[in-house]
């Protein structure tokens, strides 16, 4: 895939400074974050926003009143891809009635097509790749100045040592910690090895600050985030650390009550990780672990690097260690040689390893990828196996959800419900739950489940919490 090379001089820091003096004292300038695609996008949408908050922006949660729209996006699939340019076309007017407004594409599909986004939308002024937007304060700069700004540079330094320190206020109780970036892998079909470029960990010592004052603002929860989480070595005393040495560590925070991380590999899930899931208190009993098919021959296609059987013998390790986990994977269906006999394999494993959760879809071919270059399998056909597959992961998602009901869970309250005196949390098995409570958000409370519902549980608060 062409990546866009040659990232334009940003202005000098000085320019920096001196928009960022200009602002001392005016209003707030109001920031509209619109973000797609996976968890990491989410993490990038907050660390940007503080990025701009010492720009004078504030976030808003409506691009009509906003100075600045910055939309994070997601190029895994051309669906997701193409959403961005119809979401500028709706923003043309915006910018008609207030010329000033700044527009900017970050994360995935900037990575990808660059200065392409410009051609396509001139009323693009800025493009920032997902290694770059630390440096959004000197991009700003050079909008403020006039000029578009362009950054998908792969850049040396390190963005999270260049990012302001995460704010003070008080927190949701759950919050997303990245610490491991871009991946290595090369699956045929995916985007990611280029938008994000080449596997990076965080240290150790950087992630153990940023956990502790994530906790010390009263998060009680942190889902550690990588597009390959376990691959995760980073930098410590005396050598690297691998995730399971790094999840048992920040298990030592007081306060820290769950741990969670994703996404993972299966070649990637060492005896050291598997053995923490046994034996970690904090450790959440959920693993995603996406396999995408059940037939060899595709999974080879793929570039997987792994049979089925292999990936089912290591479930039944994982299970052994954890019989209580739940499992949730990724699917795609109609890979390019994906006949009916591969697709069957693949609801045949399904069928064995019974998922709690999954998502699953339709191939998309993505630009630059190895599969892109075969012969797609029809529409039509792609269509009636995601709909099959669906069909049976939807059972099993039911399944797992209903055998829930009469189990005792801990739930950590996130937000009130729609009901009065309701509030919604998660199970340790990551499903949503009602309970009846007056109990404030960030309770950690055990809630006997009575009901399961379309798309949540209904619990009732143990007498005496
Ligand atoms: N790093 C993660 C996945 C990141 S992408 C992993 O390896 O599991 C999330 C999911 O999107 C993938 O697991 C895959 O199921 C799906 N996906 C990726 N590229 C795709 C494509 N070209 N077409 C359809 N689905 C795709
Ligand atoms: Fe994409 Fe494969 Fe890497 Fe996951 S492991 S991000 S699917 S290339
Ligand atoms: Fe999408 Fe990029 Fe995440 S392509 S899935 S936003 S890594």
């Amino acid at each position: 895939m062409a990546k866009d090379a040659a990232p334009q001089t940003v202005a000098p820091a000085s320019a920096s400074a001196s928009a960022a003096t200009s602002e001392a004292g005016a209003a707030p300038r109001k920031l509209f974050i619109k973000t797609y695609g996976c968890q990491m996008n989410v993490y990038d949408s907050e660390r940007m926003a503080e990025a701009l908050g010492g720009q004078g922006y504030e976030q808003t949660d409506t691009p009509d009143d906003a100075d600045m729209i910055l939309l994070n996006t997601c190029h895994i699939r051309e669906k997701a891809a193409e959403k961005v340019y119809s979401e500028l076309g709706r923003f043309k007017q915006l910018k008609a009635d207030k010329p000033d407004l700044r527009i900017g594409v970050a994360g995935c599909v900037a990575q990808a097509e660059g200065a392409e986004i410009m051609r396509r939308q001139p009323m693009v002024d800025l493009v920032v790749g997902p290694q770059t937007y630390h440096r959004l304060p000197d991009l700003m700069a050079q909008v403020d100045a006039g000029r578009k700004a362009l950054d998908t540079d792969f850049p040396e330094e390190d963005k999270f040592e260049h990012l302001p320190k995460r704010p003070l206020p008080k927190r949701q109780p759950t919050a997303f910690l990245t610490v491991q970036e871009g991946c290595d892998k090369f699956c045929a079909f995916c985007v990611v090895p280029y938008t994000r470029g080449a596997e990076v960990s965080r240290p150790v010592d950087r992630i153990l600050r940023e956990a502790e004052d994530l906790v010390a603002r009263g998060v009680r929860e942190i889902t550690l985030l990588g597009q390959n989480v376990n691959a995760y070595h980073g930098a410590a005393e005396g050598g690297d650390w691998g995730l399971a040495r790094l999840i048992r560590r920040l298990a030592e925070i007081e306060g820290l009550e769950r741990i969670r991380f994703t996404t993972s590999h299966p070649n990637d899930m060492e005896d050291d990780l598997i053995a923490a899931h046994g034996d970690c208190d904090k450790l959440m009993p959920y693993l995603h672990l996406p396999v995408q098919s059940g037939s060899d021959a595709i999974l080879k296609r793929m570039n997987r690097k792994h049979t089925a059987a292999q990936y089912i013998a290591l479930i039944d390790r994982i299970r052994a260690a954890r019989p209580d986990l739940l499992l949730s994977g990724d699917f795609i269906v109609g890979f390019p040689g994906e006949t009916e006999e591969d697709f069957q394999a693949t609801l045949d494993l399904v069928r064995r390893v019974n998922y709690g959760q999954a998502y699953s879809f339709k191939y998309s071919a993505r630009p630059g990828t190895p599969a892109a270059e075969r012969e797609p399998v029809p529409a039509e056909v792609a269509d009636d196996r995601l709909q099959r597959l669906q069909a049976l992961l939807g059972e099993q998602q039911r399944a797992a959800q209903e055998g829930m009901v009469g189990r005792e869970v801990k739930v950590l309250l996130e937000k009130p419900g729609r009901l009065p005196g309701q509030m919604v949390g998660k199970s340790d098995y990551l499903h949503a739950v009602h309970v009846e409570t007056d109990l404030p958000v960030g309770s950690l409370v055990t809630v006997r489940i009575t009901a399961s519902g379309p798309n949540s549980l209904k619990g009732e608060m143990r007498p005496a919490q």
